[in-house]
Order: C-alpha cells, then structure tokens, then sequence
C-alpha cells in the first residue's frame, strides 16, 4: 500500500484534530478495512503555535505556509484552517505551485455509495453521515458529528462545524460557514460567504455575506460591519417589523 506524503496546513487546535484524522485514517488501512494511508511529514503555519503540542505527536511545524514550495514535489497537502476564504486563497495558491490535495475521511463517517462526490482538499471528521447525491466541493470542511442529506450542494471552502444538519436538496454555496449544531432545512440555499451562527436555523434562503442567527434564521450584518450590539441590532429590527 502507498503512503501518500501530506503536510498539514494549520497548526492550532483544528490542525491537530485533522491529524488525528489521519491518524484514524493510517490505522484502519493497517487494519485494511481502508486503502489509503498517509505519512503526515509535519505542519506549517505563519502564526504562533504551541510546539509541545505538537512534539508531542512526533511532529513539528517545519515553518511558514510559503514552506510548501520547498517541500518534495509529491508532498500534497491538506488545509486544517476554519475560515473558507482563507482556505480559498491557499488552495489557489498551492495549486498554482502543482500541488495536489487528498480526501481525508475518518474511518467511522458513513458515506453513501451512490453519487456522493468529493472535491480535492475536503475533510469528513468523526462521525460524519453524507447520504446520497451529494456533491462536495473544494476542501469543505465537515465537523465532528456533521450531517448532510440527500441531493445536497455544498460549495467549494463550505465549513460545517460540530454535529450542525443539512437536510435533503440544500444548498450552502462557496465559502459559507455553518455554525455548531446549526441546521439548514429541506430545500433552502445559503448564498456565498455567509457566517450561519451557533444553533441557527436556516427556514429561510440567505443572503451572501451575512452573519445570520436565530430560528428561523435572519440575517444581521454585513461581512466587515462591527459585530458590537448584533443582538440589540435585532431587536430594533423586530420592532421596526423587519424593515431596518
Ligand atoms: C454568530 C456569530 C458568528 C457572531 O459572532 P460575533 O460577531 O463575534 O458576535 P459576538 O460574540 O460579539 O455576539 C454579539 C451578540 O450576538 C449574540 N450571539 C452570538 N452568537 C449567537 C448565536 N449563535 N445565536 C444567537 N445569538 C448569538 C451574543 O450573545 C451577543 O449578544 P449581546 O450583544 O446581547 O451580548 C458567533 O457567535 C457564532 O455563533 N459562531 C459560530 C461558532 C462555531 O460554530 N464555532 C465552531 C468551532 S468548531
């Protein structure tokens, strides 16, 4: 069995769940209940890092994202950074540098076996269910506990954070972030860019470049707008019958 070499970018806290991912991943195709397994041959990242952390899985950051290109030429990589757009720049960039991206999936999400489709780059955690019909762009990133139904589009750089549901046909398109146990209903599409906050829920099609919260979820700012007062802000919309 090959071992594809892979750097991971990001080294905080969602780096060290990835690797673990593919530390689940390397051990379930020991176990050969899956073919593909990794030789992770460490992390890079431009910001500050806990080095202990990571020593401690044998690991080290080799040194700032622009470190790719020095890397052998059959070192893909995988994005373990929140932020799509930030994800987008990256993988725009490292492409350009010829580089290559593997599917990272635990060993205990369940995929379907019929028509799910998945871009370069994505990551499946723990525990994460994709049923049918289901295309997945560009390093989407699906949390722990995350599940998507039926003949659903999810954009290229879309995050799904941690036990968050997309029902059946929806559609979170580019760069759209769906916040923990967030929910979007049957049918209904998030345009690109939009932040979906913790424990929303998407009744209604959203905008792009929003933040929206509550249930059913209603968009409060614009991307860039101070976030001070996003719920009095609120309240000043429902007493202004939504017309603010
Ligand atoms: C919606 C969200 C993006 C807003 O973030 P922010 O702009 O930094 O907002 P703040 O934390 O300053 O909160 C502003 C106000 O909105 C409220 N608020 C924040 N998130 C909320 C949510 N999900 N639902 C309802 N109200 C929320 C805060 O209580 C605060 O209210 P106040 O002004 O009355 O005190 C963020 O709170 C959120 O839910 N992010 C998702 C986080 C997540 O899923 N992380 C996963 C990591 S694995």
């Amino acid at each position: 069995m090959t071992r594809v070499p892979v750097v991971i970018i990001g080294a905080g806290g969602f780096g060290r769940e990835v690797h673990d991912v593919i530390e689940a991943t390397n051990a379930a195709a020991a176990g050969q209940s899956v073919s593909q397994s990794y030789e992770v041959v460490g992390f890079l990242d431009d910001g500050h890092t806990d080095a202990a952390l990571i020593h401690e899985r044998g690991l080290s950051v080799l040194g700032p994202v622009s470190y790719l290109a020095d890397l052998a030429a059959d070192v893909q990589f995988v994005i373990a950074i929140g932020d799509g757009q930030v994800r987008r720049r990256l993988d725009m960039w490292a492409s350009e540098l010829g580089r290559q991206s593997p599917v990272v999936v635990h060993p205990t999400a369940v995929v379907g076996n019929h028509r799910v489709v998945m871009g370069p780059g994505t990551i499946l955690c723990a525990g994460t269910i994709v049923t049918t019909n289901v295309r997945l762009g560009r390093h989407v990133h699906l949390n722990l506990g995350v599940t998507v139904g039926h003949d659903s589009v999810l954009g290229d750089y879309v995050t799904v954070n941690p036990n968050a549901s997309v029902s059946g046909n929806a559609v979170l398109e580019e760069s759209v972030n769906l916040g923990t146990c967030a929910s979007v209903i049957q049918g209904r599409r998030v345009a690109a860019r939009t932040t979906v906050g913790a424990g929303a829920v998407v009744a209604r099609d959203l905008p792009p470049d929003v933040t929206a919260v509550g249930m059913p979820a209603v968009a409060l700012r614009r991307r860039g707008n101070d976030s001070k007062g996003l719920v009095a802000w609120a309240r000043r919309r429902e007493e202004a019958g939504g017309n603010l």
